[in-house]
């Protein structure tokens, strides 16, 4: 594949969604942005004469070959972004399923196994608060009741949203008969992180994902008069908040782990008025389980006890949990032999890892030379695009053909 093919492509895409002065993407699952992206995927898989179908999750798929024979191999990422994210987690994935097809195609390949191609519905969870939602909910790992009254920040209900567009959210939920019919998946993505430009490779393949989740913090006191009230009377919630900033950080760098509180909302949210609440979310990462819960038991217990002494009330909810996952080493390692490739684990979440619960799994990534990700700046040459492309033709042609 060359590297003007790929930019063809990926230059379609880039308009949409592209916010403000930053270049950076607003594309929340079920908005216009959404739609024109599950449009643009539609489009392009038709051109090339794939069957294309939304399953009652929302995720898109496009067949090349039946899917009811089984034992398909299934590539593709996502469309949807962080706020003012980059333009290549996800997109990049699901381009190069695309364009793995025409390279595919070009070779004079015939698989024997059906392939698929899937864009995955709010896998960053910036809309909903829960990533990888579409793929847990096709693999049953999310009740489908709990889903739909899950609500985004005006309070719009999943269901809601994806009534205004047309979609029946009483198809949500567990869809064994099409994650029987996946042999094998593969999700080719955007190195979030410097390992690959540091071995001065293009391509890699995934070993690990970290275990990581995301935990509601709900911090109350009492709303009162900046200029009136005397320091020692205040109850201020946004002191503890401040302090449990300052203690996931802490705890993190003590336990190697990786923790960050990137949102925030203050009640009244008022220059001159003492906040009544403050709400916030703690992402945290480890390299294994028994270091990611401690780090969320000591963080709990210095914050409450913080609260005590600010008596203030603080609160901590789990929101969501994701579970180390290892992809299955016969394939790892099967793919990293085949593209010569380096392995390495990733601290970033991925439809792949919950695949991996069902279904053998794996990841390319591609070399992203500012190892930004999650940011305006995230990157990845043309040249290494269009190499992460052969190598995922390489992939499917090893596997399906
Ligand atoms: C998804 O990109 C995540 O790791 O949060
Ligand atoms: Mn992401
Ligand atoms: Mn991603």
């Amino acid at each position: 594949m060359s590297p003007d093919r790929f930019a063809a492509l990926w230059r379609s895409l880039l308009p949409i969604g592209r916010v403000g002065r930053d270049g950076g993407y607003l594309r929340r699952s079920w908005t216009r942005a959404d739609l024109d992206c599950r449009e643009w995927f539609t489009e392009e898989a038709l051109d090339r004469e794939l069957e294309v179908e939304t399953d009652g999750n929302g995720n898109l798929w496009a067949w090349w070959g039946a899917p009811e024979a089984g034992d398909a191999v299934v590539t593709g990422s996502h469309l949807d972004s962080v706020p003012h994210g980059g333009a290549y987690d996800g997109p990049l994935g699901v381009v190069s399923a695309l364009l793995a097809v025409d390279e595919l195609r070009e070779r004079g390949a015939t698989p024997h196994r059906p392939i698929g191609l899937v864009v995955f519905t709010e896998e960053e969870g910036s809309r909903f608060g829960l990533a990888c939602l579409g793929s847990r909910l096709l693999t049953g790992a999310l009740d489908p009741a709990r889903a739909r009254q899950l609500t985004d920040r005006d309070g719009v209900t999943l269901a809601e949203a994806m009534g205004a567009t047309g979609e029946d959210p009483a198809t949500l939920g567990a869809d064994p008969v099409r994650l029987a019919r996946i042999g094998a998946f593969v999700e080719l993505h955007v190195e979030q992180g410097r390992a690959l430009a540091d071995l001065n490779t293009p391509v890699g393949v995934a070993s690990a994902i970290w275990p990581h989740g995301r935990w509601r913090m709900d911090f109350t006191g009492e709303g009162n008069h900046a200029g009136t009230t005397a320091m020692a009377d205040r109850r201020d919630p946004m002191l503890t908040f401040a302090y449990a900033v300052l203690a996931a950080n802490k705890e993190a760098r003590v336990q190697g782990a990786h923790a960050t509180v990137g949102r925030v909302e203050v009640a009244p949210n008022a220059t001159n008025a003492i906040p009544a609440s403050v709400t916030a979310w703690l992402d945290a990462r480890a390299a294994d389980q028994a270091t990611l819960t401690s780090l969320v038991d000591a963080f709990e217990r210095k914050v409450t006890e913080r609260a005590g002494r600010d008596r203030t009330g603080f609160t901590l909810t789990a929101e969501s949990a994701s579970p180390l996952v290892e992809f299955q080493a016969a394939l790892r390692d099967r793919l990293a032999a085949r593209l010569k490739a380096p392995v390495l684990p990733t601290g970033a979440g991925h439809d792949a890892g919950v695949l991996a619960a069902h279904v053998p799994a794996a990841m390319l990534f591609v070399r992203n030379p500012t190892g930004v990700s999650h940011a305006p700046a995230e990157h990845a040459t043309d040249v290494d695009c269009a190499l992460g492309v052969t190598a995922l033709a390489d992939v499917l042609e090893e596997l399906a053909c």
